[in-house]
């Protein structure tokens, strides 16, 4: 595909980000989508509004997925140096964060288990995220919570993917000081 109208949005070592027409290509060169992803994420975010959604995979290496107008990433809005942090927490969104955190990995169980179900997936495999890091979860600006890098996703052996240990950690600290600075700016 031609991208010179195309505007690069993002790249690192790994993956380069368009958008074009709208619409937000993403080419990956040191990784590739899981076999049969496409019909299965499909099945995975059906009806769940916090996922970027998935619009077309072209090959193992590029997909397109809907423009999203970020306002932040979650680890640069819970920041306590950043300079809007006080705003931010005065809206209202720390629950959804902290619930749509938690939902990932509830859906990747559940999901794990209708694989198991029509037996597409060995009992025992999981469905799993396997780059939770607060970079991947962003606040759009009509602040909606949602995670992007859905190329992340990956069958594995466990339901827990060693990046989740220290991503809940950071997450929860934050958490807990946004919700204590949040009440003693209400009082
Ligand atoms: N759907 C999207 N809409 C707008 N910007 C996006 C979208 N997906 C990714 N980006 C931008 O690209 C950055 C990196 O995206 P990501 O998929 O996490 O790439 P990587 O695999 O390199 O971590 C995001 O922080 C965001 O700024
Ligand atoms: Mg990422």
């Amino acid at each position: 595909m031609m991208m010179a109208d195309a505007v690069k949005l993002h790249s690192s070592g790994y993956a380069d980000i368009f958008l074009k027409d709208g619409i937000c290509t993403k080419k990956m060169s040191g990784s590739q989508l899981y076999p049969d992803y496409h019909k299965r994420f499909y099945n995975f975010i059906r009806r769940k509004d916090y996922y970027v959604k998935l619009l077309e995979i072209k090959d193992p290496f590029e997909y397109s997925m809907e423009y999203l107008d970020i306002y932040s990433t979650v680890d640069r809005y819970l920041h306590p140096d950043n300079p809007n942090f006080k705003n931010n927490i005065q809206e209202n969104i720390l629950d959804d964060i902290l619930r749509v955190f938690n939902q990932v990995q509830i859906d990747c169980i559940e999901f794990s288990k209708t694989l198991w179900k029509s037996k597409t997936l060995p009992e025992g495999q999981y469905w799993v995220h396997e780059d939770v890091h607060l970079l991947n979860f962003v606040i759009t600006k009509d602040r909606k919570v949602k995670l992007i890098d859905i190329d992340s996703f990956a069958i594995a052996e466990s339901p827990i993917h060693f990046s989740y240990i220290d991503t809940f950690a950071v997450l929860t600290k934050m958490l807990q000081h946004a919700y204590d600075t949040k009440r003693l700016l209400e009082t």
